[in-house]
């Protein structure tokens, strides 16, 4: 129950923040963005616009019920029965259930807007509903528990929050105006005047989120050294990271409607920029499971004896001879620690020659296969497409050792449910042995077909998006140990680049050709740096002697 709980808890934070960035960010699309008018087209883009909201609005009520849940089940574990009545009585669990009582009512309220989008009542009734939904997340962040500057980061977090949900949830209504547009010519007229609105909206909200992050990082990270250091910073750093390839496809937007504002040629606004919203949304939406996942961590600042030193974290990366021989399964199952126990004193010399060997190997055949692949985009050599075989390969690889580890039939008693249930680490590294044979299988078959299937070479991208999220909100223990910061700082990074592989994967389909090969240059590169985190993972920097 634990270990799916964790697991959960990061996904169901994520999605809490995602359905609250397109209903919030959806309030703002329509009053900033909207083009004014009574004609029938932009009354269609204002009913879509209240119409997600209340989609988005009802999904937030139902992940916030769903959090409270979650946290009341996992209280009951330690403070057994009257634990639901004494969660009641904190101020984040009545915070919680006003949040999903407000957004239900948002959602109904949006419903209502959306038969009439221009009734100024309704859409008041959505503005208050929506700015109370907004409010009624101060008491559900870290602010609400501290001591210092309490009330100045509830505002201050909150105001973050709202200037995230512009950005991210408005490109996903932008995202929406463009398919309606597809379909019908007359919204289609408006998408370049949409998009020059939005432009302006966007800059602005991610101007106001960037300052509002100093106080909220100067607060909570506080140090260079907290911020290399700990679980905590390292988000931050990701979010940071995740931000720039973010402003990278953003800025090639704002170039093309300037060139729209300036010359009145849409072309570029027409063909390049709905390919980049569609990549920048999914970098957005990464970086709001990101920030669920920072917010369920403890701030840096209160990690002081378990802090990792930064010269640490370089020899975490530091280029290192890889472990290629590997203790039997007999010896790993004769061994009594815990194959995934918190990295540190109760580890044997066994278990993290397992480990390394384990990452080490898979790092090697990823690197290869990332050479190939950088041939097959420099050369157009056909033999050099078989390369996602190996990922599936891998895969097999992957499984088989998380299956050994655990003597889990045919290498030992255990049935396969039992532990991949009761721990979020085993759920984990199976879902990505499966994931990773069904990723290699699916863009092998799909770089046969030469581009004749056209929905086959997608799956690629989506799959290792949600493993790079898998990565992103991998669980750990609320105050872990520097040996397990150690092993997570890695699985962080290679979280970081697989959404890259991802979304430059996607821009690689989507842009004409020879956008498009630059992007899958860039997304064989991203592999080649997961790769190479592999190559050199030596776990928690413990030096064990050969088996
Ligand atoms: C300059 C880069 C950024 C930094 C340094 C930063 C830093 C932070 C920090 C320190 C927090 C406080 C979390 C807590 O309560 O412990 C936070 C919260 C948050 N950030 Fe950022 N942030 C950045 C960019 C972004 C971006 C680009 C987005 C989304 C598009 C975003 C979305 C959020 C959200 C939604 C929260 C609230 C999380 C929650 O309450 O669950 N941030 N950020």
């Amino acid at each position: 129950m634990q270990g799916f709980a964790d697991f959960a808890d990061g996904i169901l934070g994520g999605a809490l923040l995602a359905a609250l960035a397109v209903a919030l960010g959806g309030v703002v699309f329509a009053w900033l963005v909207l083009a004014p008018g009574s004609d029938a087209a932009a009354r269609a883009l204002r009913a879509r616009c209240a119409g997600l909201v209340a989609l988005s609005a009802a999904a937030l009520a139902l992940c916030q019920l769903a959090a409270l849940d979650l946290k009341v089940r996992l209280l009951a574990g330690y403070l057994g029965p009257d634990a639901l009545t004494r969660f009641l009585a904190t101020p984040a669990a009545r915070a919680g259930i006003a949040r999903a009582a407000l957004s239900a009512a948002l959602a109904v309220a949006a419903l209502a807007l959306r038969r009439d989008p221009d009734a100024p009542v309704r859409r008041a009734v959505v503005w208050l509903l929506a700015a109370l939904v907004a409010v009624s997340g101060a008491w559900l962040v870290h602010a609400a528990g501290r001591l210092e500057h309490r009330d100045m980061l509830m505002v201050v977090t909150v105001l973050h929050q709202v200037a995230a949900s512009v950005w991210a949830g408005g490109l996903v209504h932008l995202g929406a105006a463009w398919r309606l547009g597809r379909r019908d010519p007359a919204v289609g007229a408006l998408w370049p005047h949409t998009v020059a609105r939005f432009s302006r909206v966007a800059l602005a909200s991610v101007a106001a989120l960037c300052v509002l992050a100093l106080p909220l990082a100067s607060a909570y990270v506080g140090s260079i050294a907290g911020l290399v250091g700990t679980g905590y910073g390292a988000l931050v750093l990701t979010k940071i990271a995740l931000l720039a390839a973010a402003l990278v496809l953003a800025a090639g937007n704002f170039g093309a409607v300037r060139r729209y504002r300036h010359s009145g040629s849409a072309a570029g606004v027409r063909e390049r920029v709905p390919i980049r919203v569609e990549g920048e949304t999914i970098l957005t939406m990464v970086l709001l499971f990101t920030a669920a996942s920072l917010s369920s961590q403890p701030p840096a600042r209160d990690i002081t004896h378990e802090r990792a030193s930064i010269g640490e974290v370089v020899e975490v990366f530091r280029p290192k001879i890889p472990a290629l021989r590997t203790p039997s399964v007999r010896a790993v199952l004769d061994d009594d620690s815990d194959p995934y126990a918190v990295a540190g004193g109760e580890r044997t010399a066994v278990a993290y020659s397992w480990s390394n060997f384990s990452h080490n190997v898979s790092g090697l055949a990823l690197l290869a296969m990332s050479a190939v692949a950088l041939v097959g985009i420099a050369s157009g050599w056909r033999w050099t497409r078989h390369w996602p075989l190996g990922i599936a390969v891998l895969g097999v690889f992957v499984l088989l050792r998380s299956l050994a580890v655990d003597g889990i039939r045919p290498f030992g008693p255990n049935p396969f449910w039992a532990t991949t249930l009761g721990s979020a680490e085993d759920m984990q590294h199976r879902l990505a042995g499966l994931l990773a044979i069904a990723l290699g299988l699916l863009e092998w078959r799909a770089r046969q077909s030469d581009g004749h299937d056209t929905r086959l070479p997608y799956v690629f991208p989506a799959l290792a998006l949600a493993g790079g999220l898998l990565l992103l909100v991998h669980s750990h223990a609320a105050f872990e140990a520097k040996s397990s910061y150690l092993v997570q700082v890695t699985h962080t990074a290679m979280g970081l680049l697989a959404v890259l592989v991802a979304c430059t994967r996607l821009l690689e389909l989507r842009l004409a050709p020879a956008a498009g090969r630059v992007a899958g240059a860039a997304s064989c590169v991203a592999m080649l740096l997961v790769a190479l985190v592999l190559v050199f993972y030596r776990e928690a920097n413990v030096v064990v002697p050969l088996p």
